[in-house]
């Protein structure tokens, strides 16, 4: 939630430098942007409401070499020009960008105004400037002012900061993301964002800054530091394997279609895992007393579907919890437990505090990210990366199937049947392949052309097609508004089949699997209702109106299933006409709780 994007070096057109890797950054938050430069010598400060895409970056190509900027998903005050970032200071001497959430604002703010600052937004974001402009009172080093300002804070953060008289940009962490891109050659300097998409245009060479640390730099050294002793810290380059390519949309019009299709090869990448580590995390599991599956949204999805993974194909019990209701679970946690934490951004809020649940119980986590380097990724004690590449549509779509896959190949290896998992996997790879041909989705095309009035979508599905028809339903309601919901198909008659009315449209997941006549029998009660029932299944029911053909791809069934669906959303969202890349009200990482 909210991107931030950084530039210092020897590069005199930072201000568009940092526009432009903001715009890679927008799926972080949209509903705002701003940045601050210093084209001669003293700090200028653009902002506005609206979407960075549609700012040209020409504009801010006066002549400077340090520039911050900022992309919101507000939390504190409204979406005005005001709450915008970044926020100055009364001078206006100091800039700041920042992610995350003061918890401490309301004192601190009223401290300050007692020293006579005053405030121009309702942000929470707005007292770090003046608490930098405090410090600076007793010292001229800018650094040591912002280490003084954080050390303040109470909640998490991510801060970046600029000084009218200083060559400096500071960032300081903690609980929210920032990584530093060492930009080496002729063009030295360093970039800190949010997300390695802003500058992976100039730099695949990273260093991480943890929690509780700092960065400065001039553009042509960096020094790391620890915010509340000083001391110095040093910090390994790691080079990533994204490339600049796969982070651009291509000639695709959106970015979730150019997931939804990459899935062609992601899937297959995901399987692609070394088997040793497989069958020593299997073992882990096998041992552990206790093993616990915890994500949010989709990936909440891809865990509760692993449950049953585990349990049919492994006849290991797992218990699937959100990440946000984990804390509670406490008391069942113990040194012998084991605890699976699932993320695409390896960033979500909840799945961090889930795991500092954990850890503070002495468990063990086993991390199934997609961000390579990400806090969850590099806070766990075990970790296996989905390969799926950047995910940048807010609606998870290959990171899903990635994480499915890895969980389903888990599933395998506890059994003692890696390779058989393995063979499945890849078999169900290549029907990916074919399934995703141009006609196939034409058709789906046509079918959200005739659903995209509807005021009302069902999903239901058994055992592992549960949690895809909780997942159709987000998939739905995210990026086309229409009202969907998912349910068990058996728990209709219990209430819910109430809403079903002459045509309502009742989307029925089903394989060929041991529950496929209960969710027919649903599906039938359903049609007896009224409802135009749309079979999404290896073979067409009778019960059907409109079948959508899937392989059948046995424990793989919600992999196959849920891409259609997918393709389906996608429709929905275009033929209503919103941007499903950028939803309302969503970002595409939850960093705050
Ligand atoms: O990055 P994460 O996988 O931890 O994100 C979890 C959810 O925020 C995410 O899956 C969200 O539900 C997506 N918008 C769904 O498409």
């Amino acid at each position: 939630m909210c991107g931030i994007f950084g530039y210092v070096g020897s590069r005199r057109d930072a201000g568009t430098l940092v526009v432009e890797g903001l715009k890679n950054l927008e799926y972080r938050g949209y509903d705002s942007w701003g940045m601050a430069y210093k084209p001669n010598g003293s700090i200028v400060v653009r902002k506005d409401i609206g979407k960075i895409s549609d700012v040209r970056s020409e504009d801010f190509g006066a002549p400077c070499s340090l520039a911050i900027a900022h992309t919101r998903w507000a939390t504190h005050g409204g979406v005005t020009q005001c709450n915008a970032h970044p926020h100055l200071s009364c001078d206006g001497k100091i800039a700041v960008v920042h992610n995350g959430i003061v918890e401490n604002y309301g004192p601190l703010r009223d401290a300050l105004k007692t020293k006579g600052h005053t405030f121009l937004s309702q942000t929470d974001t707005e007292i770090i400037p003046h608490l930098i402009e405090e410090e600076m009172k007793n010292t001229a080093d800018f650094a040591a002012a912002v280490r003084g300002a954080v050390r303040k804070l109470d909640g998490r953060f991510a801060v970046v900061a600029m000084h009218t008289d200083s060559q400096s940009l500071v960032a300081a962490r903690n609980g929210s993301p920032l990584i530093i891109g060492a930009i080496k050659g002729a063009t030295q300097g360093y970039c800190v964002a949010s997300d390695i998409p802003a500058f992976l245009e100039h730099t695949r060479t990273v260093q991480y800054l943890d929690d509780g640390e700092m960065a400065v730099s001039d553009g042509r050294g960096i020094l790391f530091s620890d915010i509340a002793t000083g001391a110095e810290r040093t910090k390994r380059e790691i080079e990533i394997t994204w490339s600049p390519e796969q982070a651009r949309k291509g000639d695709f019009e959106h970015y979730m279609l150019k997931e939804i299709m990459e899935q062609k090869e992601s899937v297959a990448r995901a399987v692609n895992q070394n088997e040793e580590q497989i069958l020593t995390l299997a073992k882990a599991i096998q041992e552990a007393r206790g093993t616990f599956l915890v994500g949010c949204g989709t990936a909440g999805k891809a865990c509760m579907a692993a449950d049953y993974f585990f349990s049919v194909v492994a006849g290991k019990h797992v218990n699937y919890t959100p990440a946000s209701e984990f804390k509670l679970y406490h008391r069942f946690l113990k040194p012998e437990s084991l605890v699976i934490v699932v993320s695409q951004s390896g960033e979500t809020a909840d799945v961090l505090e889930a795991m500092r649940v954990a850890k503070s119980k002495g468990s063990k986590v086993l991390a199934v990210v997609n961000v390579e380097g990400s806090t969850i990724h590099r806070d766990a004690d075990y970790t296996l990366l989905i390969n799926a590449g950047p995910e940048r549509a807010v609606a998870s779509t290959k990171a899903l199937t990635g994480q499915l896959a890895v969980l389903l190949l888990i599933a395998y290896a506890l059994a003692g049947k890696l390779r058989d998992g393995r063979t499945v996997l890849l078999e169900t790879a290549a029907e990916i392949n074919d399934m995703l041909n141009p006609r196939y989705v034409e058709r789906l095309k046509k079918l959200a052309e005739k659903l995209k009035d509807c005021r009302d979508l069902f999903i239901i599905g058994k055992g592992w097609n549960y949690p895809m028809a909780l997942e159709s339903a987000i998939k739905i309601q995210e990026v086309s508004y229409v009202h969907a919901e998912g349910f068990a198909g058996g728990e209709l008659k219990h209430g819910p089949i109430a809403l079903i009315e002459q045509g309502t449209p009742c989307i029925v997941l089903a394989g060929e699997d041991e529950v496929q006549q209960d969710i027919l029998n649903n599906a039938t009660e359903l049609k007896a209702r009224g409802a135009f029932i749309i079979g999404v299944a290896p073979r067409k029911h009778e019960v059907f109106d409109a079948w959508i053909k899937v392989p059948d791809a046995a424990a793989a069934q919600p992999i196959v299933n849920i891409i259609p669906i997918q393709v389906l959303s996608y429709f929905l969202a275009v033929s209503r006409g919103k941007n499903p890349d950028m939803p309302r009200n969503l970002a595409k990482s939850v960093t705050v709780k």
